[in-house]
């Protein structure tokens, strides 16, 4: 059996944008993890128009080529990690944009975040894509990767040089993942749920 599929979604798209930095970083500890099949996401490649269906998403009547790939890559996936700016204290445009494509295609799935930005480290943005998320039946995992002051983890060669809670929170945010998709993607039964992050629920499923 494969390993669950876990799709990181680069959001944003604008020129000299970091985010592909902090998403190709977080795909090489995913890839080092080892629990997932990883593949990355540009919505800036994607290139999606502003919301352009007829039809709300949960029918899945698309009229459009481009909506009916981007259904079919989202429903191939089992988790998900968005890498998001913090643009006004909110996330993009494109990554709301991207979402509101599409419905049931997001349900059941694990997601986390990898954020970045100044003094709050993009959590507002965080904060608010929980609230979305939710009212597609995703389920955001708790640990997650918030980078404040974001250009000090950049190298001279333009590449993410990251710090030792940087790793940690990304290894225990791609552990959570993975026990959360075997508990809510039972079918991929070779998924090992492993041992929760937080040590009180081992107690409580014991
Ligand atoms: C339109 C806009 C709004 C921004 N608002 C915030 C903000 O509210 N909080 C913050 O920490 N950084 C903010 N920034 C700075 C971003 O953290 C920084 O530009 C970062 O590089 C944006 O991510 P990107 O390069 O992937 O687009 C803003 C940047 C832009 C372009």
């Amino acid at each position: 059996m494969p390993e669950p599929i876990l799709a990181i979604l680069i959001g944003s798209t604008r020129p000299g944008r970091v985010g592909p930095k902090f998403a190709e970083w977080f795909r090489d500890s995913a890839v080092a993890h080892g629990g997932f099949d990883v593949e990355l996401i540009d919505l800036a490649q994607l290139n999606l128009p502003l919301l352009d269906e007829p039809n709300h998403p949960r029918m899945r009547r698309y009229v459009h080529q481009h909506t009916i790939r981007w259904s079919r890559t989202v429903e191939r996936a089992d988790a998900f990690v968005f890498v998001t700016p913090e643009y006004n204290f909110g996330y993009s445009a494109a990554l709301k944009n991207a979402i509101d494509y599409l419905s049931g295609e997001w349900a059941d799935k694990a997601v986390g975040f990898v954020s970045y930005g100044g003094v709050a480290g993009g959590t507002r943005a965080v904060q608010q894509l929980k609230q979305v998320v939710t009212a597609l039946r995703m389920v955001p995992v708790v640990e997650s990767v918030n980078v404040p002051f974001f250009s000090q983890f950049i190298d001279a060669d333009g590449r993410v040089a990251p710090s030792d809670p940087m790793i940690r929170a990304a290894r225990a945010m791609l552990d959570e993942l993975l026990r959360v998709t075997a508990l809510i993607r039972p079918q991929l039964d070779d998924v090992d749920p492993g041992s929760p992050a937080v040590p009180e629920l081992a107690a409580s499923r014991a």
